[in-house]
């Protein structure tokens, strides 16, 4: 009986050193430790035994039977391991946490034409504001001579939040605020009031290849002592002629804006022809711009400023239709889609 212990305990070790996966424990946990094996036939084998010999040799076989369940977790454990590391080594060689390689990056077409923008008035003296994107309803409308039911509301539809404020639905949303915080200066030191301010726009608009319901403009505005349209036409003129690199002509036609009295519609040569005529400006030689006039009298009050001594001009430049005619983007949604193979193609100095 002790030989046949001994001889399970040699015979199960050199299987288990043969086992390669944990599929081969199985079978040997079923051959040796299982209901027909060895060890379940050496318990039966004790009955014909005196009580004496059952005990010594009993405690020998659960001894067996223990030490075939060790070594079996020992080996299925290492085998586990085993499995690991190799699984590891297959693995290819690389950072999973790394973000992925887009190259250097780039500005999006919008960012470049804003800079540019922001660095010519800059030059001119004009402060650079930012402003929330979130605004009262005094902000983006009463202050700018929008009175509630006012039917001028209807050309400017937005998205309300349930509080009452709103998504701004142009950057003239920020003139009051600016006019508050820099008419001090204006009135006791005789600072002229030179901001441009541009920032993100929120219309309710279907969306189609020349509307976006989120856009950007730039708008600018100039407070002083007889400011007049001349000052206006000179500042748009220079500014569009570097952000085109050409000498352009501009030119004036009525238009109407609660906040502004004369209002214009200011249009530039066409940059296609020159101002010849051709498909691109309808062949009129003229590409409609930026909407701009004369600050209206009450509107200036609203900001604290009073309008019998101080006149100033704003413009509310279209950034979005700018960076189009710009690049020559013929749909708006381009501008908005995240496809960074559209988006990375636009460098500084086109
Ligand atoms: N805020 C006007 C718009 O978005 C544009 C504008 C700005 C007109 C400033 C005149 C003066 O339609």
């Amino acid at each position: 009986m002790e030989s046949k212990i001994s001889l399970v305990r040699d015979e199960f070790s050199a299987e288990l050193d043969r086992a390669e996966n944990s599929a081969d424990l199985e079978a040997i946990r079923v051959k040796y430790l299982g209901k027909k094996g060895p060890v379940t036939e050496l318990m039966k084998g004790m009955k014909d035994l005196s009580n004496e010999e059952k005990k010594s040799f009993g405690q020998k076989v659960n001894e067996l039977k223990a030490e075939l369940t060790d070594k079996l977790a020992e080996k299925t454990a290492f085998l586990k391991e085993q499995e690991i590391l190799k699984e590891i080594e297959a693995t290819p060689d690389f950072d999973i946490s790394m973000p992925a390689n887009l190259g250097e990056g780039s500005y999006h077409p919008v960012t470049l034409v804003q800079r540019q923008c922001e660095q010519i008035f800059k030059s001119m003296g004009f402060a650079v504001e930012d402003y929330a994107e979130i605004v009262s309803d005094y902000e983006c409308f009463e202050a700018l001579n929008i009175p509630k039911h006012h039917p001028a509301r209807d050309m400017q539809d937005t998205y309300y939040l349930d509080n009452g404020q709103l998504l701004k639905s142009h950057t003239s949303a920020a003139q009051n605020a600016i006019y508050k915080k820099y008419k001090d200066a204006l009135i006791n030191d005789g600072v002229p009031i030179k901001a441009i301010f541009p920032g993100r726009c929120f219309r309710n608009e279907a969306t189609d290849a020349c509307h976006e319901n989120t856009f950007f403009q730039m708008e600018g505005v100039m407070v002083d002592k007889d400011i007049s349209i001349s000052n206006l036409i000179y500042f748009m003129k220079t500014m569009l002629s570097e952000v085109f690199r050409k000498d352009l002509k501009v030119r004036l036609r009525p238009g109407f804006f609660p906040f502004v009295e004369p209002g214009f519609e200011l249009d530039i040569s066409c940059l296609i022809c020159g101002g010849d005529g051709c498909p691109s400006c309808k062949h009129s030689g003229w590409l409609e711009l930026c909407p701009c006039g004369m600050i209206h009298p009450e509107v200036l009050k609203a900001g604290g400023i009073d309008p019998e001594e101080y006149t100033g001009f704003a413009f509310g430049l279209g950034l979005t239709r700018l960076v189009m005619m710009k690049y020559g983007i013929k749909d708006i949604r381009d501008l908005n889609s995240g496809s960074l193979k559209t988006l990375t193609q636009f460098t500084d100095d086109e």
